[in-house]
């Protein structure tokens, strides 16, 4: 049985990455793309996202643009990351399709409305602005929502943004606060997670030698962004984040956590956007409801394994 995903996202070439997984990956039905602002403005990353449906040939999927600044607060964006267009790395044409008129949030809403309880998986792969103003706008659909599976998060590998907070809940803490609050089953894919799965040298030359020009594009994009997280971390290669998401809805058993109490730190400026972790479950259970599934830990190989299988499937 196929499982009906929204991809909500702010590519970004590792949300770009994680898209092709999932048009790759027979397992999902991506019924649709919402955009938001994150890694780069909402024009960036709506144009973005209707080039790579043109790089995997699949122009029927449709596009919103969602939210073009977070609920409360100044857009902060990561050119620095992924390059003045959001997709640095082998230079795409414009793309050919257009995005559908409809505004993301009511995209959410409608299919929340129309299909049944518990059939819709939303996978954030940005800041949370949009399923958080969905929410906000018709709060009936919170209870339909299958599950999110989310990007996002830091806490024992701390902050990439600031020193206390991972960017996509950095941008909108008021946003993510709403969701962590939600009740909805939550699945939350941090830093601690990602930044196990490193593009190393060895594996960027797996993906140039895929035998297909999706290779050669997702290479040419993983040798852009990962020159930053080299320099910061003095890693051999950079966190493939967000297609770790796309990676735990096929193949769960590639990462492990636990259930506990998260928390969104949204009025200190100095910890704005911290995820407060309780992962050694100090605090009241009442109080603090164990409301997510924070992954700490994966296995690289077989995300990689999964990974090069899937891609080489796309032209
Ligand atoms: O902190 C990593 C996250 O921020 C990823 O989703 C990346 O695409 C950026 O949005
Ligand atoms: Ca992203």
């Amino acid at each position: 049985m196929t499982r009906k995903i929204i991809i909500d996202t702010d590519p970004g070439q590792d949300d770009a990455i994680a898209i092709l997984l999932a048009l790759a990956s027979p397992e999902l039905e991506v019924i649709g793309i919402t955009t938001v602002a994150g890694n780069v403005p909402l024009n960036l990353t709506t144009k973005n996202a209707l080039k790579i449906l043109e790089v995997a040939n699949k122009t029927e999927i449709p596009v919103f643009a969602g939210c073009d600044a977070p609920l409360k607060r100044k857009l902060v964006t990561a050119e620095h990351v992924h390059g003045a267009t959001g997709l640095n790395g082998i230079a795409l044409p414009e793309p050919k399709i257009a995005a559908q008129d409809q505004h993301g949030v009511d995209f959410i809403i409608q299919v929340l409305r129309e299909n049944e309880a518990g059939t819709i998986t939303l996978c954030p792969l940005g800041p949370l602005t949009n399923i958080a103003s969905a929410m906000q706008q018709a709060p009936e659909i919170i209870s339909k929502i299958k599950e999110i599976i989310l990007m996002g998060g830091a806490y024992f590998e701390v902050g990439n943004i600031t020193p206390a907070a991972e960017f996509n809940i950095y941008v909108d803490p008021e946003a993510a606060d709403i969701v962590m609050r939600s009740g909805v089953k939550i699945t939350m894919i941090p830093l601690d997670v990602t930044h196990q799965v490193l593009t190393t040298n060895k594996r960027i030359s797996r993906l140039k030698n895929l035998g297909n020009k999706t290779g050669e594009i997702v290479a040419s994009w993983v040798d852009f962004f990962e020159r930053f997280d080299e320099e910061k971390y003095g890693s051999d290669g950079a966190p493939l984040h967000d297609p770790c998401v796309i990676a735990y809805l096929i193949k769960p058993e590639l990462f492990w956590g636990r259930q506990i109490n998260v928390q969104i730190e949204t009025q200190s400026e100095l910890t704005r956007g911290m995820s407060v972790a309780d992962y050694w479950g100090v605090t009241d259970k009442q109080e603090c409801p164990r409301n997510v599934k924070f992954l700490r830990n994966a296995n690289a190989n077989g995300f990689y394994e999964l990974l090069f299988e899937r891609l080489k499937k796309l032209p």
